[in-house]
């Protein structure tokens, strides 16, 4: 595994795997070549592509680093998979579609990407089709819906809200929290990439979503009951500029493959709450480190 470890990523994470002997680790960047060159000796015969600036926040204020992870890392990737011969799987977004009202997004759809974060996506995905194009490249794309489940860094929706909720912190749900989102359980997610990886066939792009489709405000709800929160932490904040109002894919593709999300939303979400609160080693650096600052950054007010 190659991976940067930025604000986002800690040896933390892969603590329960770190002694496996099937498990290397390299600190580095993948638009870094030498970095990705030395995670590529010996015994490897595919790239996933996992690295990317996620939070849609984030890229509002500070592009930079989208463009650059997004654009030159996934070339970088692609070019070392070429040398090589390798198989290639790109970990994209359902959020390259855009936004849709009624209905649900398919592999056909049209690409209309709204933030900085999706566009870069968006960019990534089409290099990641022209190398399959252009030099055959065995490369295949899984575009996912928002995922959720444990370790995930409390800047997204689900992490943050139950932190919050167990602090007495503010529930901070941007305009009137009626944006509709598909969740899907980060297991089932990594199993549809695997699934992809070994049965896909080159060239083709795959969406991965979730069993259900929730609005932001009874997520958030939900999240209350399950940690004995109260209500009136609920907060209706300044909208995010150019907020996409719902995501919707259709996974009928890979589901003929013979993938199929098991984790219904209700239950995901009870076990998740549950984890971060038998998980206190976990976040409690977190909540006390850059994240501190990047809360107030964003929403202008300091955590308890
Ligand atoms: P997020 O977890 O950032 O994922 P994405 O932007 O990729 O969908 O946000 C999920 C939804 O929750 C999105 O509609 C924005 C909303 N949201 C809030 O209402 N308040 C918050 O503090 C955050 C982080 C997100």
């Amino acid at each position: 595994m190659l991976d940067k470890l930025t604000y986002a990523g800690r040896e933390e994470n892969f603590h329960d795997v770190a002694s496996d002997e099937r498990f290397r680790f390299v600190r580095g960047a993948i638009e870094d070549p030498d970095a990705v060159a030395s995670t590529l000796d010996g015994g490897i015969d595919a790239i996933v592509n996992f690295a990317a600036e996620t939070h849609v926040d984030r890229s509002i204020a500070e592009p930079d680093a989208f463009v650059r992870t997004h654009a030159l890392g996934t070339y970088v990737l692609l070019e070392a998979a070429r040398e090589r011969e390798l198989r290639y799987v790109q970990v994209s977004t359902d959020e390259v579609y855009g936004s849709i009202d009624v209905g649900t997004f398919t592999e056909d759809s049209a690409l209309r990407p709204s933030s900085p974060y999706s566009a870069t996506k968006t960019g990534a995905d089409l290099l990641v089709q022209s190398y399959f194009h252009t030099y055959g490249l065995r490369a295949t794309i899984v575009r996912g819906s928002n995922n959720y489940g444990p370790y995930q860094y409390p800047e997204k929706l689900i992490p943050l809200m139950v932190l919050n909720a167990l602090h007495g912190d503010a529930l901070p749900v941007y305009g009137d929290g009626m944006q509709v989102r598909n969740w899907i359980h980060c297991t089932d997610f990594a199993h549809a990439i695997g699934h992809v990886l070994a049965h896909g066939d080159p060239g083709e792009v795959y969406n991965a979503g979730g069993p259900d489709e929730q609005a932001n405000i009874d997520v958030v709800r939900r999240i209350v009951t399950l940690t004995g929160a109260s209500e009136d932490q609920i907060e209706h904040v300044s909208d995010r500029p150019g907020h996409d109002r719902r995501y919707s894919l259709s996974s009928d593709k890979v589901c003929a493959l013979g993938w199929t999300p098991r984790v219904r939303f209700e239950d995901g979400l009870a076990e998740t709450v549950a984890w971060y609160r038998d998980n206190a080693w976990w976040w409690e650096p977190i909540r006390s480190g850059e994240y501190r600052a990047y809360y107030e950054r964003q929403y202008g007010r300091s955590l308890s």
